[in-house]
């Protein structure tokens, strides 16, 4: 039988001044297969344009639409009603800045961490167009293909306890990103290049070790398995340094 969906959804425009942060209540008549991408879409066309979301690719592939559904970051496009209660509750992302209502500006956080942590190869080899790209082992490939999947949503930075304490950490995402240049043969940093980036607080040593961010990728990444391989070498090297007792 089909449900009367309730959906409390935080509203508030921080351009206007006379808007006041608060919940606001719509109705919605469920239908097999819905997803937060399309009750979102039918509250604005029938019920109230005015109201905030991003959505882009529609298929979880370019992270725009992550939210807080029910107290949990996670994709609004993959998500289906039907796995949800009857009361849906949906907030912006924390720690993001806010553009209005669900919309946050996911775009300025991940330019900024990724000129942080130079997310790139480095390489002093020469850019030849026509060059053939150099093979790799599969399994090689396979494992950065693994870690490339990221889709910068930004649900791990807004389930991370230590991201919402201080503004500095880097988060599971840069953790993750690092891991895939370190294992790639074609970045040629070193050990200590790596360290001086994440060897600090701001990095592998300021998680609190909470797990809220791989509970809540939506690719699945196994981003404590990175924090732990990262944190491992970037231990190796203080001690090398004489930076731990
Ligand atoms: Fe989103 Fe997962 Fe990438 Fe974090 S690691 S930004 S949760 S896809
Ligand atoms: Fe692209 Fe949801 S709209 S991931």
């Amino acid at each position: 039988m089909s449900r009367t969906l309730t959906f409390e959804i935080f509203r508030y425009n921080p351009m206007d001044p006379d808007s006041k942060p608060h919940m606001q209540t719509y109705e919605l008549d469920e239908y097999d297969s819905m997803t937060l991408f399309i009750a979102l879409n039918r509250i604005r066309e029938e019920q109230d344009p005015t109201l905030q979301f991003d959505f882009c690719c529609r298929a979880g592939i370019c992270g725009a639409c992550a939210m807080v559904i029910n107290g949990r970051p996670g994709l609004a496009c993959t998500t289906q009603t039907v796995k949800l209660p009857k009361k849906i509750t949906l907030h912006p992302l924390p720690v993001f800045k806010l553009i209005g209502d669900l919309s946050v500006d996911t775009g300025t956080w991940f330019q900024n961490v990724n000129e942080k942590i130079e997310s790139w190869i480095h390489t002093q080899k020469e850019f030849d167009p026509k060059a053939i790209e150099e093979r790799m082992e599969n399994a090689l490939a396979n494992e950065i293909f693994e870690l490339d999947r990221c889709i910068q949503c930004g649900c791990c930075i807004a389930a991370c306890g230590t991201a919402r304490m201080r503004e500095d950490f880097l988060g599971a995402y840069s953790i993750n990103r690092l891991a895939r240049f370190y294992i790639d043969p074609r970045d040629e940093r070193s050990d200590q290049e790596f360290y001086d980036i994440i060897g600090s607080d701001q990095g592998v040593f300021g998680c609190l070790g909470l797990l809220g961010c791989e509970d809540v990728c939506p690719k699945e990444i196994p981003l404590i398995d990175q924090l732990g391989m990262m944190r491992r070498k970037m231990a190796l090297r203080s001690l090398r340094q004489g930076k731990c007792s």
